[in-house]
């Protein structure tokens, strides 16, 4: 998602992605924000001052995170054997982030100047007509290239916490706010809540640590209020992992 800090962002993003799913996800996953604010794990950190370097830090990564996860989610429209819902479930999970994307790089070059620009500037364009016509081929390899040009960093999500502690807080967390919904998903939607043991066995970690990411930090609007630390995300990749 492209978020700005305010209520006037708010509402163009809304627009901008109305009938994209990225948003589906960002609510359900803020209603888990809400929970865990409410459950107080992070009284501390909403008394705290925003910090424009680390606003733009997460801005960044939140970027490249969300480009990790449309390169993997391309990929998976390789399989074959992957059900005609969930086939459009991702892609159109796919046109709702190409949709921000544009979008979402400038508003990381505000914080980055360094940052890649997007090029050529129709790449979108290009990634939405290889998804109108089902031409995997190029949309993967596009993809691929974009994920090159915006590394995603997996500092202090990589490599897994295991430490007992971690362990311990992990299983809580995911008991607490997680298995409801992705022990036992629903698979008649066309994007189910799959379940994240089986997503982190299967996925190169770092993908699974970028999906993880953008999963729980919600959308861009979100992520000061992230409730979910670094340490807590990494505790829960070695957690879905073991
Ligand atoms: C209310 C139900 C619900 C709860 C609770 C929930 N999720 Fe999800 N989650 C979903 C759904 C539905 C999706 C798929 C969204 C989509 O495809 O856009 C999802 C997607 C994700 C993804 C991305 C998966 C992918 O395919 O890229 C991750 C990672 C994730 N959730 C992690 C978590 C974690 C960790 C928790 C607990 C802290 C959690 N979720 C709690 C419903 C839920």
């Amino acid at each position: 998602m492209v978020g700005g800090q305010g209520p006037a962002h708010a509402v163009g993003v809304a627009e901008l992605t109305q009938d994209d799913g990225l948003v589906l996800s960002g609510r359900v996953h803020k209603h888990i924000a809400a929970l865990l604010v409410v459950a107080g794990s992070a009284a501390l950190f909403l008394a705290l001052p925003v910090n424009p370097a680390v606003a733009g830090a997460e801005e960044v990564r939140r970027l490249a995170a969300d480009i990790i996860v449309m390169a993997g989610d391309a990929h998976r429209l390789e399989d074959q054997g992957l059900q005609p819902l969930h086939r459009q479930g991702l892609k159109q999970r796919i046109a709702g982030s190409l949709a921000t994307l544009p979008l979402a790089i400038r508003r990381a070059r505000t914080f980055a100047p360094r940052l890649a620009p997007l090029m050529p500037r129709d790449l979108t364009q290009r990634l939405r007509m290889a998804l109108a016509d089902d031409d995997i081929a190029t949309l993967t390899s596009e993809l691929d290239g974009l994920k090159a040009r915006y590394p995603f960093s997996a500092v202090g999500l990589l490599p897994p916490d295991k430490r007992e502690n971690a362990r311990h807080r992990a299983r809580n967390l995911h008991q607490s706010y997680c298995a409801g919904c992705h022990d036992n998903p629903d698979l008649e939607t066309p994007r189910p809540a799959w379940p994240l043991q089986e997503m982190a066995r299967t996925m190169a970690p770092v993908e699974f640590a970028a999906r993880l990411f953008v999963g729980v930090r919600g959308e861009r609007l979100m992520a000061l209020e992230n409730p979910l630390t670094d340490m807590e995300i990494s505790a829960l990749i070695a957690f879905y992992r073991e």
